[in-house]
């Protein structure tokens, strides 16, 4: 992608995210209809639904060769990431934005041939505003994020959620995953993968390692916390699939082969 053109698509990135976000912010008070998905708990309000229209609208009249890889179905059939994909996931923490009015952020990753170009993450009711242009670092807002304290495991704060605890899990070993926790300082479970990826890469946690994500929740993330020096790849430390679920480990360098080779005994786990 010529960097004139990046530019320019950086630029609108930001004007969309930031307008989807204060629509989003006009209507946080209002009366809440809310769905569910997949699941009792997989939950969904006109709120996703709308900032996810309007990222459709926006990107088909100024972009119409474009295509969007949405979560919630107002995109384009994607099959395959041939040319320019904007990979956006309305709002990420949609129990959060449910629950707690906060905590949640818009994730928009774009996309050339499958390369991440851009990405941009918006904590919404926090204000800040990450940022990532594929060789040009990563930044909050206007500051640069960038990972170069060296890390042992013993000093770290790993985000793991809850679903690791469940014993019938088919995807997990749990001896693996006890063995970390009792190895590393400590956890956090902060109900966005988003906002997980980006204090990954703005080093307040060391990493990050869930068992299902979707292509919406990871596309800006890993572009983000690649540019700050970190590594992102499936739990079995292989390159993601951005077409399907998959499983993610984002984390500092030091700690990331250390955790993979050691700690992540997924029961499918390929033979090596
Ligand atoms: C969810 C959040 C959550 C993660 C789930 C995602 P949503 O996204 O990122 O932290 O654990 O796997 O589905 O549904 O709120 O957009
Ligand atoms: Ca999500
Ligand atoms: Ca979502």
């Amino acid at each position: 992608m010529e960097s004139n053109t990046r530019d320019h698509l950086f630029e609108k990135a930001k004007e969309f995210v930031y307008e989807a976000g204060q629509r989003i912010k006009d209507q946080i008070d209002q009366p809440r209809k809310i769905e569910t998905k997949s699941n009792p708990n997989d939950l969904v309000t006109e709120m996703d639904q709308n900032t996810e229209k309007f990222f459709a609208e926006s990107i088909r009249n100024e972009f119409p060769e474009h295509r969007l890889f949405g979560e919630e179905g107002f995109g384009d059939d994607i099959k395959d990431l041939n040319g320019i994909v904007w990979i956006v996931d309305p709002i990420d923490g949609t129990m959060n934005f449910v629950h707690q009015k906060r905590n949640f952020a818009i994730s928009v990753g774009i996309y050339e041939d499958g390369v991440g170009e851009i990405g941009v993450i918006y904590d919404v009711m926090g204000g800040a505003l990450y940022t990532a242009v594929r060789g040009g670092g990563a930044f909050k807002n206007e500051t640069p994020m960038k990972m170069n304290e060296t890390k042992v495991l013993e000093e770290t704060i790993l985000a793991l959620n809850t679903t690791w605890l469940i014993p019938e899990n088919p995807h997990v070993e749990h001896k693996g995953v006890e063995a970390l926790v009792k190895r590393i300082r400590s956890t956090r479970s902060y109900g966005s993968a988003a906002l997980e990826f980006v204090y990954v890469a703005e080093g307040i946690i060391d990493g990050y390692l869930t068992m299902t994500l979707m292509p919406w929740d990871i596309a800006a993330g890993r572009i983000i916390v690649n540019e700050a020096g970190g590594i992102v790849t499936t739990a079995d430390g292989e390159e993601l699939d951005m077409l399907n679920k998959t499983t993610v480990l984002a984390s500092h360098p030091d700690i990331h082969s250390e955790i993979v080779e050691n700690y992540v005994d997924l029961k499918q786990r390929k033979k090596r």
